[in-house]
């Protein structure tokens, strides 16, 4: 009997530290067979039970059973902590685990655009400024050589505001174009003047191809014998740098209240350069407006007409921007319409 009851003891301290070594649950499930299954050590010692006397057999049992119970519960607690650790390795900070990356963000194609344009003009010594968005009719448009009334005002389609009217400056408006940043220019005093002016621009207007708020960047130098040559030395250096070197601009003769002479820039087409092609038609794309200074415009910025002459250009930002990449967007209000997978692309 000393014998069985030394050997159960030994099995037991055995199956506990075989138990508390098990790294996985099928560890833990040959352990119980080693021990309590049908021929596990437990059971075969206990087959040897009738073999014992009758005072010995309960004795026995009671230590067997015992035994039997502690290594259950060991197998018990063994499998629960095995559990808890598993679910500790899923919650826990695993140092060497690539870090989540954050969307990184970038700036909207045509705040792009603009620093793109200031920097190719910064290069020939233009300057960026910025003047009010809430202009006085004076600058956007009386200084800028358009007569009280006169049905030329009609092309700018203006927002008004309502607010009192000035007696010399008039009424109060949104900006229609970068234009009315000219006189203001040309008041500082400081000559030459080679300004380059971006700005918001509006407009009543708002279909497919036209959003009520867009951007302009308007050139304007005054100086010294400034001449026509001047102006297209200036147009092409900028459709160079900015569209590519294998496009060229030209002028045509145009129309506009505030420069004499006026033209419409166009720039050779990019499939064809300029040969004419199913896309342009005749070789050549619209950029905008550009002329001389008109002298009444100089007058209005006290700017000594015997001294300096000019040149003017403002073009749109967006549709610059839409001829550089070749794209055609249906709809121009996407712009501003604040759609990721839109934007994301630029
Ligand atoms: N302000 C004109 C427009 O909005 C463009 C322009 C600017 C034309 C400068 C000539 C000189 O259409």
């Amino acid at each position: 009997m000393q014998y069985m009851e030394e050997k159960l003891l030994g099995i037991k301290n055995n199956a506990i530290s075989l138990i508390l070594e098990t790294k996985s649950p099928k560890e833990l499930e040959e352990i119980r067979i080693q021990f309590l299954g049908r021929n596990g050590e437990v059971t075969q010692l206990m087959k040897d039970l009738p073999k014992l006397s009758k005072e010995e057999r309960p004795k026995i049992g009671i230590v067997a059973n015992n035994v039997k119970d502690i290594i259950e519960e060991t197998i018990k607690t063994r499998e629960k902590s095995l559990k808890e650790t598993k679910s500790l390795h899923v919650s826990s900070l695993d140092v060497t685990e690539p870090g989540i990356k954050p969307p990184l963000g970038h700036l909207h194609l045509v705040t792009q655009a603009i620093r793109e344009i200031t920097t190719i003009f910064a290069q020939i010594g233009f300057t960026r400024v910025r003047y009010p968005e809430i202009e006085w009719d004076w600058y956007a448009f009386t200084s800028l050589n358009f007569p009280e009334n006169h049905p030329a005002r009609d092309d700018w389609e203006t927002f008004f505001i309502k607010q009192q009217s000035d007696q010399k400056k008039g009424t109060v408006l949104l900006t229609p174009h970068t234009s009315s940043g000219q006189v203001r220019e040309m008041e500082k005093g400081k000559f030459p003047i080679k300004m380059l002016n971006i700005a918001k621009t509006y407009r009543r207007q708002s279909d497919v191809s036209h959003t009520p708020m867009f951007h302009q960047f308007e050139g304007l130098v005054v100086g010294e014998n400034m001449a026509i040559s001047d102006l297209k030395g200036t147009l092409n250096y900028f459709v160079k740098s900015y569209f590519g070197e294998n496009r060229v601009s030209r002028i045509r003769p145009y129309h506009f209240q505030f420069t004499e002479p006026s033209f419409e820039v166009d720039i050779t087409c990019g499939v064809c350069l300029g040969k004419g092609c199913r896309l342009c038609k005749e070789g050549w794309l619209e950029l905008g407006g550009a002329g001389m200074v008109h002298p009444n415009v100089l007058k209005a910025g006290k700017v000594d007409t015997k001294k300096y002459t000019g040149f003017a250009f403002g073009w749109g930002v967006e549709r610059v921007l839409m001829m550089k990449e070749g794209i055609k967007i249906d709809d121009l209000r996407i712009l501003y319409g604040n759609d990721l997978d839109f934007l994301k692309q630029f």
